[in-house]
Order: structure tokens, then sequence, then C-alpha cells
């Protein structure tokens, strides 16, 4: 799995080298994925900007290699997003948000032209919701939520021990097969205490590098 990974992480790198100037911010997601395009990017350090982190975790590592890290709001826009994710299907609509950082990575991705998605091939799946997805919801309302969400059709479990970045809680819909993703997202978030879902759907991938088991990296 770590080689199908740094496969990817080396056909993001080559994918968005053309992108690199003196003036280039990146967007730059969370997680084992992520973690091992950051090194990767830590080569180019010095020859682009810098970078927006969607988590402290990436932050620290990019600052790890040398690359600047800049708050999103002093950015604007910027020309890609790169980051994994926990599913993909055929329409590049991704669950994402293991690793709790769902809603800095939903922000982030808003302000890129382009997200490049990049995932091993067990992530590839036909219909959304084997992973289960990830909602971030106020404390206070974490009770309300879940029964909202058990009358939609879920089965919320509550993420325990976990704070996001944002000191919010995780609850996780267990076995809830995801046929209209853009809708189901839009639902989710029209909840009273929901603070975002990891449905990345109505702003999906625009590319996807997927490493295949015999080394390969299909670009979709
Ligand atoms: C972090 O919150 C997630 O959205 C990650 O991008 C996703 O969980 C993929 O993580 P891995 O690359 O570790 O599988």
């Amino acid at each position: 799995q770590d080689a199908l990974k740094r496969a990817v992480a080396k056909a993001a790198l080559e994918e968005i080298r053309p992108l690199l100037t003196p003036e280039t911010v990146i967007g730059v997601g969370t997680g084992s994925t992520a973690n091992m395009f950051i090194d990767e990017l830590g080569t180019l350090a010095g020859t682009f900007k810098g970078a927006v982190a969607s988590s402290e975790a990436s932050a620290e590592r990019l600052r790890g290699h040398g690359i600047d890290v800049f708050d999103l709001n002093s950015v604007g826009s910027m020309p890609v997003y790169v980051d994994g994710a926990d599913e993909i299907d055929p329409g590049f609509a991704m669950i994402k948000g293991g690793g709790a950082a769902l809603t800095r990575e939903k922000i982030v991705a808003a302000c890129a032209e382009r997200f490049v998605c990049i995932a091993d091939e067990s992530k590839d799946v036909a219909v959304l919701g084997q992973f289960p997805l990830p909602v971030e919801v106020i404390p206070m309302a974490r009770s309300y939520v879940a029964r909202e969400l058990v009358k939609m059709g879920a089965d919320p479990i509550y993420r325990q021990g976990v704070i996001t970045d944002n000191g919010n809680q995780i609850l996780d819909l267990y076995d809830f097969p995801i046929e209209h993703p853009v809708e189901m997202e839009s639902r989710i978030n029209q909840l009273v205490g929901v603070v975002t879902n990891g449905l990345f759907a109505a702003r999906g991938a625009d590319v996807l590098l997927l490493g295949r088991k015999d080394g390969s990296v299909e670009r979709r």
C-alpha cells in the first residue's frame, strides 16, 4: 500500500510541476497519501511560494520540509489542491475525513481551481458508502444531529476521543450506501449543528491519480 501511495505522490508532483512558479501557492491535504506528496513536494522547496494546509499536522510537515505555510485568508485562490480520499466513485465524488480534517479540506478545496485526488486502487468504488461517512458537528448538537441522521436511514457512531482542528466532534455513518452524493451532501449539511460532512460531491475531484498494484499509476 505504501509503495502505491508513494507512486501516486510522485505522479502528483509531475502533474503540478508546470504550475509551480515563485508566486504559486498550492493547497495541500491531509492523510498518509498526502504526507507522501508533501515529502515529494519538499524536493522542490524554494522554487514556489508556499502552501495552504488543510490540517495542523500537514502544516507542520510542510514546514519541516522548508515550505512556507500561509493562512488561506491571505492567499485567495490557488491553482490546485492535492489530497487523498477514503473513497472515490466514477463521477469523481469522494468520501473524505477519515482523518477528521474534512472541514478544512473542503474549505481549501473550494478555493482551488483544480482538485487532484491521489489514491491507491482500494479507494476506487462503484458506489460510495462502504467507508463510514464522517459528519463534523458542533459538540452540543451531537445527539440531536445523530437522531436526525437515524431518521435518514443512517447508523451514526460518535468517534470517541476525537476533537477536530476546529474544536468539534465527528459522527461516522456506517452502512450508508450513497447513490446520489450531491443531494446527500446538501441534505446532511442542512441539519442544524452540522459543520460539514465528508461528501465531496458538489465540488468533487477534477483529476484522479490511481495507484495500481502492478506499480502503475492510472490518470483519469
Ligand atoms: C483526512 O481527513 C482525509 O480526508 C484523508 O484525505 C483521507 O482519509 C485519505 O487518507 P489516507 O491517504 O491516509 O488514506
